[in-house]
């Protein structure tokens, strides 16, 4: 297959730009499983943005929301790409209304939420189920534009590069090698222009709130293709995930509560009921979110207590189901009605703030490469990211990345017609009994990452770590190379490529800032605010 832009992914980076590229050439959007399976779909709280004057909160600004977003990311923002893509919040929300996104509205005015960090009301929201609004509205727009084809269940294995097959020339990109999940075959897919919007890597961890998709495949494959990549120690732990010990499988385990919650008015508290996070912090539970995960991970461990809780009792009768009916009613299926128990709740990984190194147009640093949304580092979130950011910078990206590629980018037609690409060579099929072995690496490589590399860090648990992903690489490098791939195989060598990314980016960071604490480097020191940057070769 030929394509004049790949994009990788389908939540709100892939595809608001595939429905627009697809106005200049042909597009092919992949998604290893269904087009709605991406963390798009689940976000919750909303999305930031400071509209026109006569519609914002009084007083707020769209330097106030640079201010916070500054604030938030502790020093490692890269100020210029703030401005950028703050400033374009508005047009944004406009695009996605246009898209068919109905946001809630209040006596004909958009209804503005608040989340941790933010200094004034400017969350845009549908329910609490803005990310799967929004992925409806554009799966429903790019499944009616013309020259886009768009392939679920096709599993990106790897970029093909000119370096890769051993070309002596500038590293460029070719195209990818793709798994069909549902025949099994691999196709290779040439394009000049290779756009990564494969989203996060919560997966990594024990407990996320991410959906099974987010394994970081983006990262990974741009690692093993020698592009930069930077800052994937700052990990963000949501505070408030669902606790739940009785639940089986992954929906009740990653369950989000909203953050949106505080936003109006809801509390954490511990067992005894006091509202812990002033200690911390004077914004108390609506502090950013590094300080209040590291709070309640604090109060967890001092107190033996398994989890705290987010408090909304004192909320008149009906408003849960109101404002947030998708939280209440999960909850009540769960067995657990907010407006009469507090919610059991503890930290999950969330968001991933570091990636794929890009300027403020997704650019990489390999010729054709670009990265856009959650698997990008553009320097928007630095050390930690400001809640509700993540699917403006999503949408922003993307919007910018057509018009780099557009401007700068010339297709080498001839060198891609008769650069000849090997056809993918299959490995022994695997014996079913060895499956045993991936569900147990993977299952390891998850738990020691929450058990060493977690809220909180230090140089031994880091070593600790390092060594064992040594061993888990190699063990997973044979199993790739020995046996037939399919999804489950490549997402474990993505998990453990990206858990060393993120070991080895954290053991790099000598203090703590952000994300990052460790009880070894306790203190933030200015001169090391700069990005940790990793490349291959
Ligand atoms: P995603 O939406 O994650 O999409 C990734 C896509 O890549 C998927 O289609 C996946 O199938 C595909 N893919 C991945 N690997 C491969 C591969 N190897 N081959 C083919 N396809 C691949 N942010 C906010 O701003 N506001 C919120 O309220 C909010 N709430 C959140 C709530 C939850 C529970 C979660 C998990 C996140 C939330 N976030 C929120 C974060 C935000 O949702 C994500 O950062 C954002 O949606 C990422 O968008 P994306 O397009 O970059 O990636
Ligand atoms: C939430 O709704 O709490 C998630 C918001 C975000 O991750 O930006």
């Amino acid at each position: 297959m030929n394509a004049d832009f790949l994009i990788i992914g389908s939540g709100i980076a892939g595809l608001s730009l595939a429905i627009r590229a697809a106005r200049h050439g042909r597009v092919i959007c992949l998604s290893k499983g269904s087009l709605l399976d991406s963390n798009t779909s689940w976000a919750q709280g909303g999305i930031a943005s400071v509209l026109d004057e006569e519609l914002r909160d009084p007083g707020d600004s769209v330097e106030l929301h640079i201010a916070d977003t500054l604030d938030a990311g502790a020093g490692l923002c890269n100020e210029p790409v703030v401005r950028t893509i703050i400033s374009e919040g508005a047009s944004t929300i406009e695009e996605l209304v246009h898209y068919g996104v109905d946001f809630d509205r209040e006596d004909g005015h958009f209804s503005l939420g608040k989340e941790g960090g933010h200094s004034k009301r400017r969350i845009l929201h549908a329910r609490d189920t803005t990310g799967r609004k929004i992925a409806e509205a554009l799966v429903h727009t790019a499944r009616n534009t013309e020259n886009l084809v768009l392939l679920e269940n096709h599993f990106v294995i790897d970029l093909i590069t000119t370096g890769k097959l051993g070309m002596v020339t500038d590293d460029r990109v070719l195209g990818a090698y793709v798994l069909n999940s549902e025949s099994g075959e691999v196709v290779i897919i040439r394009a000049d222009r290779v756009i990564l919007a494969t989203g996060g890597c919560g997966k990594v961890y024990l407990y996320t709130t991410n959906p099974d998709s987010a394994t970081g495949d983006g990262v990974a494959m741009a690692w093993r293709a020698g592009a930069m990549i930077a800052n994937m120690e700052f990990i963000q732990f949501h505070p408030t995930c669902f606790y739940n010990p009785a639940a089986s499988g992954a929906e009740a385990r990653s369950f989000l509560v909203s953050e949106a919650l505080r936003g109006e008015g809801a509390v954490l508290i511990n067992q005894k009921g006091e509202d812990f996070i002033k200690k911390h912090d004077p914004r108390g539970s609506l502090a950013p979110r590094d300080i209040v995960a590291r709070a309640i991970d604090h109060e967890i461990k001092r107190t033996g207590a398994p989890c705290v809780f987010l408090d909304v009792r004192h909320k008149p009768a009906g408003f849960m189901k109101e404002r947030f009916p998708f939280i209440y009613n999960t909850l009540m299926r769960f067995g657990l009605d907010c407006e009469k128990q507090p919610i059991p709740v503890v930290p999950a990984a969330h968001y991933q703030c570091g990636g794929v190194v890009t300027d403020i147009n997704g650019k990489t640093s390999l010729r054709g490469l670009y990265a856009v949304g959650e698997v990008a580092c553009t320097g928007l979130h630095g050390a930690n990211r400001l809640a509700s950011n993540s699917l403006l910078e999503g949408n922003v990206t993307a919007r910018r990345c057509l018009v780099e590629m557009l401007a700068h980018f010339h297709p080498n037609r001839e060198s891609q017609e008769f650069t000849e690409i090997p056809a993918w060579e299959h490995g022994d099929t695997a014996a079913p009994d060895e499956l045993v072995v991936i569900y147990h690496n993977w299952d390891e490589i998850r738990r020691l990452m929450w058990d060493y590399v977690s809220i909180v860090r230090t140089d031994n648990r880091l070593r600790r770590a390092a060594t064992r992903l040594r061993n888990l690489k190699k063990e997973v490098r044979e199993f790739y190379w020995g046996h037939r791939v399919n999804a489950d195989i490549l997402e474990l060598r993505n998990l453990v490529a990206v858990a060393s990314l993120i070991v080895d980016c954290a053991a790099k960071r000598k203090e703590s800032r952000g994300l990052h604490y460790t009880t070894d480097h306790p203190r933030t020191k200015e001169s090391l605010a700069s990005d940790t940057r990793i490349r291959k070769f």
